[in-house]
């Protein structure tokens, strides 16, 4: 009997990391598959497509911002018409910050894009995920409960749903735009409570699904990609000897390509290696006491 082509999709694949993922994504999978290459720029997802269009499996473009808040349902349902589901979810998506932002001004449409965007994709295509599927977001190292204060953890930790993880975002969104979050235990980089915000999303998620996951040879992983030299990270360093996104793609292609290693569902993985969520010495049961209701 003949294979079902394997559908991929790549969010915020315009450039950067997203872009490396479909050209992998494309060499990797079969003639037959499809990849959908998507983003907000419309003439720019009509050239790679035709810049791909030698490319072992089919890269299609799609229009997909994010922020849009029905967007990803609708184009969940969408594939699920064309083609049955859904084999491959990249989460890639990010709306940077640069050093000469003013932190609360932007923290809104920041949090819209890389967290409410994440848990938008991952109630929307989590349903659509076949057999053998992955579904994959690209977090950081800094999504660690390693980089929180203590007194902030338990927000993070041991969420049961989406929701109460969206709620914890918000609320930490809502501490910034207020200027409560600054003097106080919150870290002054947007990036570190966001990035911990998807990877608990992840976690929330996977805890829900994970035997039912690992039956079906699912995996829901966040990764690292590690430092890489992009618009992004350029905007704060100098990485001209980091990795090239194409570089950096290659251990989460592995990591899509390889079966499930079931120590890797649920966690934050960086080049195979799980990254631990909780600091040395900070079991579950012995992490941050309680918080003071109110
Ligand atoms: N760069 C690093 O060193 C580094 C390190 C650790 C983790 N990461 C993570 O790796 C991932 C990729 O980062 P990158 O460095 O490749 O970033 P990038 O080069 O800035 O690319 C970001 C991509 O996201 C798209 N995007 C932005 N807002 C969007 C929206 N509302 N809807 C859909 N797409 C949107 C951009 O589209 P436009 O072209 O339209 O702007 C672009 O295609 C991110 O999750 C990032 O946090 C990066």
């Amino acid at each position: 009997m003949a294979k079902a082509p394997r559908i991929a999709l790549v969010t915020g694949a315009t450039q950067g990391l997203g872009l490396a993922l479909v050209k992998g994504l494309a060499q990797r999978l079969d003639a037959g598959d499809v990849v959908y290459a998507t983003g907000r720029n419309e003439a720019r997802l009509k050239e790679i497509t035709t810049e791909l269009s030698g490319s072992r499996a089919h890269v299609r473009g799609e229009l997909f911002d994010v922020a849009e808040p029905e967007r990803a349902q609708h184009l969940a349902d969408l594939l699920a018409e064309r083609h049955g589901g859904v084999d491959i979810v990249f989460n890639n998506a990010v709306m940077g910050v640069a050093p000469e932002d003013d932190q609360r001004t932007v923290v809104g449409a920041f949090a819209e894009v890389n967290n409410f965007g994440t848990t938008r994709v991952l109630r929307a295509f989590g349903p659509r995920l076949r057999d053998g599927g992955r579904m994959i977001v690209v977090a950081s190292a800094l999504g660690t409960l390693s980089y929180l204060a203590p007194v902030l953890h338990d927000r993070f930790d041991e969420l049961s749903t989406l929701d109460e993880v969206d709620a914890a975002v918000g609320a930490w969104r809502d501490a910034v735009e207020d200027g409560s979050a600054f003097g106080g235990p919150w870290p002054a980089f947007v990036n570190i409570p966001s990035k911990i915000g998807q990877v608990a999303a992840v976690r929330t998620l996977a805890a829900q699904r994970r035997q039912d996951d690992l039956a079906r040879g699912v995996l829901i992983a966040s990764v690292c990609p590690g430092m890489m030299n992009t618009r992004l990270s350029q905007a704060w360093w100098d990485v001209r000897d980091a990795a090239t996104p194409d570089e950096a793609a290659v251990p989460l292609l592995d990591l899509v390509f390889r079966p499930v290693d079931p120590g890797q569902y649920g966690e934050l993985v960086r080049h195979g290696q799980v990254l631990p969520w909780r600091p040395a010495g900070a079991p579950a049961e012995h992490r941050a006491p309680p918080r003071k209701a109110g």
